[in-house]
């Protein structure tokens, strides 16, 4: 069973077509780049959800994202926007471009994707090291919640969409947390109408919580002009849905 298990990230159709309902963060995002100014790098850009609404405002964005797959569809999806920039394959924990950018963030839990402390702090490393000075560094994740980390072991409803390949499609997850790595591996069972057999694709995601965000980023060198538990800029609380990280390169 294991090894009909895909991953996430191998499927870019599917992605966008998933992610139809995830549209609270553009104008926030839009926002603060043409604030803190372009060019901006954004990591872990993905199949350009970001980028194209970005790009549509004439802002100049480089996107990097290991995902194969993604980054082709990205291009594609971005080509009319060339002279602005594209996604290329490229590893958020060792970034190496011949440019500074005045703006750099990471999107959507893009950073749970980092799995261990290390790799945040090169991460961390790595944008500091491409931020000009004055540079601002944001990026935004969910507030990890116990009761979903170590709910009953049976399959959960997530969304319904329209799958790419046609037909409706309700995902369904079930997860299993370690809390000594603080991993939450996931796994997608995609539902299709007409079929008999759910698609499996699974995902880990590394629990990170706000001390770990306030060290590392001290440790790096930043100062944190910002912390927010929403898009509404309301503060952060431990009850909340999101952190959201502004910071500077002083
Ligand atoms: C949750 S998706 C978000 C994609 C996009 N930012 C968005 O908002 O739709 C996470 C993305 O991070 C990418 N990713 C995972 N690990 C990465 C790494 N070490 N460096 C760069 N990208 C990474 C995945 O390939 C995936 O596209």
């Amino acid at each position: 069973m294991k090894s009909n298990i895909r991953n996430i990230y191998s499927d870019p159709a599917v992605y966008d077509a998933a992610h139809w309902w995830k549209t609270n963060d553009i104008e926030f995002v839009c926002d603060l780049i043409s604030k803190y100014g372009d060019p901006v790098l954004e990591l872990g850009a993905g199949t350009g959800r970001l980028a194209k609404p970005i790009m549509e405002k004439g802002l100049s964005h480089h996107g990097l994202d290991t995902s194969v797959e993604y980054v082709a569809w990205a291009k594609n999806k971005l080509k009319a926007f060339a002279n602005l920039g594209t996604i290329d394959i490229g590893d958020m924990r060792n970034i190496k471009l011949d440019q500074t950018f005045q703006t750099c963030f990471i999107g959507f839990n893009s950073i749970f994707h980092l799995m261990t402390n290390d790799d945040i702090e090169s991460c961390f490393n790595s944008v500091y090291d491409h931020l000009a000075d004055g540079g601002h560094f944001f990026f935004d994740m969910f507030l990890p919640d116990p009761s979903f980390l170590h709910r009953e072991n049976i399959q959960h409803h997530v969304l319904d969409f329209d799958h790419p390949e046609g037909g409706k499609c309700t995902i369904k997850e079930t997860n299993d947390y370690d809390e000594v790595t603080q991993v939450n591996a996931i796994t997608w069972y995609f539902y299709r109408e007409n079929r008999a057999e759910p698609d499996m694709y699974n995902f880990d995601m590394h629990m990170i919580y706000p001390d770990t965000i306030f060290r590392l980023l001290s440790e790096t060198g930043f100062t944190i002009k910002h912390v927010w538990g929403d898009y509404d800029k309301s503060a952060m609380d431990e009850d909340g849905r999101l952190q959201f990280y502004v910071c500077q390169k002083l």
